[in-house]
């Protein structure tokens, strides 16, 4: 894990930081006796099993098992590379990293980088054709749209000229690769050989992360010609469905208002954004996905959705609307009427309407309710069913029981049912439902159950330095049963020798096996022991170690003494059945 980067600096960056400060920067933390703990962002939960410890600065999940030191947070939260999370909180912290006077060449060793660095003079290049003489009517065609200069250029818009190997001829200037180009997803190959600019003649609108990197593009046509937009396809930096458009700008304002306005298209956010909403992202095209909700969680648990009045909007509204339930966040939805989105709400009306809008969005109930009253006749019994089942598959995302009831009640009201049939249905549906959804999110491996004492030693060991050695006077490594307890106890040896710090955050850094960590964090978190004095415990464990040892020797030798008769292997016989002798005389 370490890379090319000195532990003695890794250390010294982990020393200066607060593992509980960082991730409460990304998920609120709630204080639980000595540690912290949260609904785990790594895996699909409804109580908090994901502790942070303040004393060990590690987190740990009970539910998935996913666990790690602040490095390791940043790399699986923010899709960091390990280089990266280092860099990141190096600065943070004023540490000096060894090779940052030439930052170029541990960057280049990243493909990620390359490609934003590629992105980046790709919107050098766009944006330069948007101010060049000839490109007055694509930029007519942005003032014309209601989008005024100062967003022109906050936002980078570019244009991607009518010429076939103008970008291509431009980062060829600057000695970028065309295999490069064609990974960040600008080029296309010609069948005729050679490549070709993959944005032509369209508006250029580039996509930021959270960390405002350049992922990739989108391109609009300045005509009513088809497809209206082209994106980047999916390369190692950019997948549609995992970033949200315009949250590096907005992120901020949507906690401070505590509530996230949430539309479609790139214009349904800019327009908005510069005329005063500024509380807003753009899901770009689509229906809500889980990893866009996670990274709005960390801003906020209320949403707004203002999608556009069309078929589609209607289908991607009430897809969005069960996993935000079901992600446990409070959704309120405005629905537009047919042909209006966002953008040409604000310029028909102004921004007053949009806020007011957003004022007065219904919950989800009522949204849904009403699609489906215009899609089923909710007068006759086949509607009726139809409606209440579809409802019910939303209302049954609640997690709390008194909101479920609260539904179900005015559901049966509304739809002029006996509730207790509504009851009935929903009873029905809960253990079907929730299957699914538990299984398919779940991104840790749990770990395959390992002796207890061995759990319990290595625990005692990192929280006593000094029974290390007293430990492996009494036991070597290869007496633990597991390849990772074992890996951990000869690190750990391995280091107090040389005298070194041994803090479950640091021992991390030493182990390259990402279970071999993941299970240090879970002993962290073991219960403390009370029903037995320390030192009698730590005996205790080393004994039991010993049996277990002795035991799976002697299973091992009963294997090969018969595996010896069935061959008839004679020499081998004997001489196992002496060793066998001599491991009973041992134990017993
Ligand atoms: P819309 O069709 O609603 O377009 O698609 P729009 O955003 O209102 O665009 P304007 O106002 O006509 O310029 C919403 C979003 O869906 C994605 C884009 O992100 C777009 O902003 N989309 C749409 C595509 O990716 N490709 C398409 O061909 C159309
Ligand atoms: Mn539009």
């Amino acid at each position: 894990m370490a890379g090319r980067i000195p532990e003695n600096i890794l250390e010294d960056i982990l020393g200066r930081i607060d593992i509980v400060e960082i991730i409460s920067g990304y998920i609120p933390l709630k204080k639980a006796g000595a540690n912290f703990k949260a609904n785990c962002p790594f895996h699909h939960e409804k109580t908090a099993s994901f502790m942070v410890s303040p004393e060990r600065q590690i987190y740990h999940c009970f539910g998935c098992g996913e666990s790690g030191n602040a490095f390791k947070f940043l790399m699986r939260h923010e899709r960091m590379e390990f280089p990266e999370a280092v860099e990141m909180l190096a600065k943070k912290t004023g540490v000096i990293l060894p090779d940052q006077d030439k930052p170029e060449l541990a960057r280049a060793a990243s493909l990620s980088n390359q490609l934003y660095k590629i992105n980046e003079l790709a919107v050098n290049y766009y944006e330069n054709n948007l101010y060049a003489a000839s490109a007055a009517a694509a930029i007519k065609y942005l003032l014309d749209r209601g989008v005024k200069p100062e967003t022109i250029k906050d936002f980078h818009l570019g244009l991607a000229t009518a010429s076939w190997e103008g970008l291509i001829n431009y980062l060829r200037s600057k000695n970028i690769s065309l295999a490069l180009m064609e990974q960040a997803g600008l080029v296309l190959p010609k069948d005729s050989g050679g490549y070709y600019d993959r944005f032509r003649n369209r508006i250029i609108f580039p996509i930021f992360d959270m960390r405002s990197r350049m992922l990739g593009f989108g391109a609009r046509v300045m005509d009513n010609s088809l497809p209206k937009y082209i994106n980047s396809p999916e390369t190692p930096i950019y997948t549609k469905g995992k970033n949200l458009f315009g949250l590096n700008l907005s992120k901020d304002f949507i906690r401070d208002a505590d509530c996230a306005v949430i539309v479609e298209g790139y214009l349904d956010f800019m327009i908005p954004y510069q005329e005063g909403v500024k509380n807003i992202v753009a899901s770009q095209g689509t229906a809500l996905t889980l990893e866009q909700i996670k990274l709005l969680k960390r801003y906020t648990y209320n949403v707004v959705m203002v999608y556009d009045g069309d078929t589609a909007g209607e289908i991607a509204t009430l897809r969005s609307l069960d996993i935000l339930i079901d992600e446990g966040i409070n959704v309120r939805v405005f629905p537009l009427p047919k042909g209006m989105d966002p953008d040409t709400l604000v310029r028909s009306k102004g921004i007053n309407a949009l806020k007011d809008k957003i004022e007065n969005a219904v919950s989800f109930f009522d949204y849904k309710l009403n699609v489906l009253k215009s899609r089923h006749n909710i007068k006759d019994a086949q509607g009726k069913a139809k409606i209440a089942s579809e409802m019910l598959l939303t209302i049954n995302k609640f997690d709390n029981a008194i909101l479920r009831g609260e539904y179900t009640k005015k559901l049966s009201e509304e739809m002029d049912v006996p509730e207790q049939h509504i009851l009935e249905e929903l009873h029905k549906l809960k253990p079907a439902v929730l299957a699914p959804v538990a299984q398919s999110i779940n991104l840790g491996v749990k770990l395959p159950e390992i002796n207890p004492a061995e759990k319990q030693l290595i625990k005692f060991m990192l929280e006593e330095v000094e029974l290390i050695d007293k430990v492996m006077q009494q036991l070597s490594p290869s007496d633990f049963s597991d390849a990772r307890t074992a890996k951990i106890v000869s690190v750990m040896h391995e280091l107090v020798l040389q005298g070194k710090n041994i803090e479950p955050s640091v021992l991390m850094n030493y182990l390259n096996e990402d279970e071999a960590s993941q299970l240090v964090c879970e002993t962290m978190f073991m219960p403390p022991l009370t029903d037995q004095g320390r030192e009698k415990a730590v005996n205790d464990c080393i004994l039991r170690i010993k049996v277990q040892r002795l035991k799976s020797r002697r299973e091992h030798l009963h294997i090969q003494i018969k595996s010896a008769q069935s061959l008839g292997d004679e020499d081998k016989l004997n001489s196992l059945i002496q060793e066998f002798h001599n491991l009973i005389k041992k134990g017993d």
